[in-house]
């Protein structure tokens, strides 16, 4: 059979394997190009040797993300060598970014696509190589791809595209063009058919979902997927500046929307805030922090945070030491400030030194490690509702899932509550999952 599978892909010539750099963004248009793909007769290859078609998916939010995207391209060069016929397609941020230039840096490359241009994948693959769609006036708001999902449990779905912000470190507006929100009508029965396909999560995704707007704004499109009756709802990522009050309170009143906010705070300091262009100070900030955790008992809240951004003094980045202590955040992510061309901040004074950078890093880093723990360890002894996704990947005995606010827990089980809401009492926790045993289940 699987010899019968080979010839077959080997006579068709069209087998597709996509790598995939960056966020949650990448991570679904990768499904939708899979979706669309598969919809014009490709088949998935398991590993990038067997594929017909390679496509890298790329992120250009960081250096090291360009970085990372651009080895791995170098390595793949030798498949195309030994096999004639393989091309290869860049996609994604970077593609959006430098165009026609990757072809400068890598010949070998036959496609580039930008993420405004997926719609266009199976067309661009059927065609000459040496083709470039990075056109970002391309309207893909009401289009329905169809995306090849990862999990049949948990679903990305798109509610808008692009971004206004423009925060003065980042990219993005750049590569992904400016905030188009998706028609509710169409979010609302995508959500509705993922429902009666068995899908029992979806994660709303936007560069900035506070400030969706269509025919309803945000806090309407949450009351209206809460009525499709799908069990949980997430969404990533919210601007602090445009997290209304009506939106916290819809988030404490509808049953479905999870007790998770991924908040990023960027920086403690009010100087540097306002040179990022980000539109709130740190007071301001921790005033939603005071109303979130007034208003959701029990709500995780997350963040993002830049070290060494220019000009970040000393005591800069204690006010962000500080800022961390204060919030307690359930979990960080943190970055070194990395320049990227055509953005405010690459062009200021004061870029400070990557030994700098990397001090600061690994202080917070260590800090919020403690602070994860003891706030986890709170959790010991309560009941969590934990959404299982299948066999632990630390332990294969166990099973994993998830909480409501967004933390891994392991217990002890087996592999029919797969897709079940189970209520696992908590036993023992760690910075980055916890221990519990099943107490009940649906
Ligand atoms: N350098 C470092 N980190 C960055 N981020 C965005 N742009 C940059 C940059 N140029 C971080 C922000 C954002 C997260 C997704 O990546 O913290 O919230
Ligand atoms: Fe996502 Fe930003 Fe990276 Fe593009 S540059 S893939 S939007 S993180």
């Amino acid at each position: 059979m699987k010899l019968l599978r080979s010839w077959y892909i080997f006579k068709m010539g069209k087998s597709v394997y996509i790598y995939t750099y960056g966020c949650q963004m990448n991570v679904h248009d990768s499904e939708k190009m899979r979706g669309l793909l598969v919809q014009d007769g490709f088949e998935v290859a398991r590993r990038p040797e067997e594929a017909d078609l390679i496509v890298f998916n790329t992120c250009a939010i960081r250096e090291k993300a360009e970085q990372k995207f651009y080895s791995q391209l170098g390595r793949t060069k030798f498949i195309k060598r030994r096999r004639s016929g393989v091309k290869i397609a860049v996609s994604g941020c970077v593609a959006q970014e430098c165009g026609r230039g990757i072809f400068k840096r890598a010949p070998f490359v036959d496609f580039v696509l930008g993420p405004q241009n997926i719609p266009h994948i199976a067309k661009m693959v059927s065609g000459s190589p040496g083709s470039v769609y990075v056109d970002d006036a391309y309207d893909i708001t009401t289009e329905e791809l169809f995306p090849d999902r990862d999990s049949s449990l948990k679903a990305w779905v798109s509610i808008m595209y692009g971004c206004n912000n423009f925060c003065s470190y980042c990219i993005v507006p750049y590569t992904r063009g400016r905030e188009v929100s998706r028609p509710s009508g169409s979010i609302v029965s995508e959500v509705s058919a993922l429902k009666e396909k068995g899908y029992r999560e979806v994660t709303l995704l936007g560069q900035n979902v506070n400030s969706y707007r269509s025919d309803t704004d945000f806090t309407g499109l949450l009351r209206r997927i809460d009525a499709t009756g799908i069990p949980r709802i997430r969404f990533v990522t919210s601007h602090p500046r445009d997290l209304s009050d009506d939106l916290i309170a819809a988030m404490a009143d509808l049953p479905r929307v999870c007790e998770h906010l991924h908040l990023p705070l960027q920086s403690g300091a009010d100087r540097i805030l306002g040179l990022m262009n980000r539109g709130y100070s740190y007071r301001e900030y921790a005033r939603r922090v005071e109303l979130l955790r007034k208003t959701i008992p029990g709500i995780a809240i997350t963040t993002d945070i830049i070290v060494g951004f220019p000009g970040e003094t000393d005591k800069e980045h204690d006010s962000t030491v500080r800022s961390l202590q204060e919030m307690e955040f359930d979990g960080m992510f943190a970055f070194k400030y990395s320049p990227r061309k055509g953005t405010k901040a690459s062009t200021m004074d004061g870029q400070v030194p990557d030994e700098v950078k990397s001090e600061r890093l690994t202080e917070l880093l260590l800090m919020q490690e403690d602070i994860t723990r003891a706030i986890n360890r709170r959790l010991e002894g309560t009941l969590q509702e934990v959404l299982v996704e299948g066999l632990a990947e630390a332990d294969a005995g166990l099973m994993t899932g998830r909480t409501r606010s967004n933390k891994i827990v392991n217990f002890e089980s087996s592999p029919e509550v797969v897709g079940s809401l189970a209520m696992i009492r908590i036993e023992r926790t760690m910075t980055h999952s916890l221990w519990g045993s099943k107490a009940d289940s649906e």
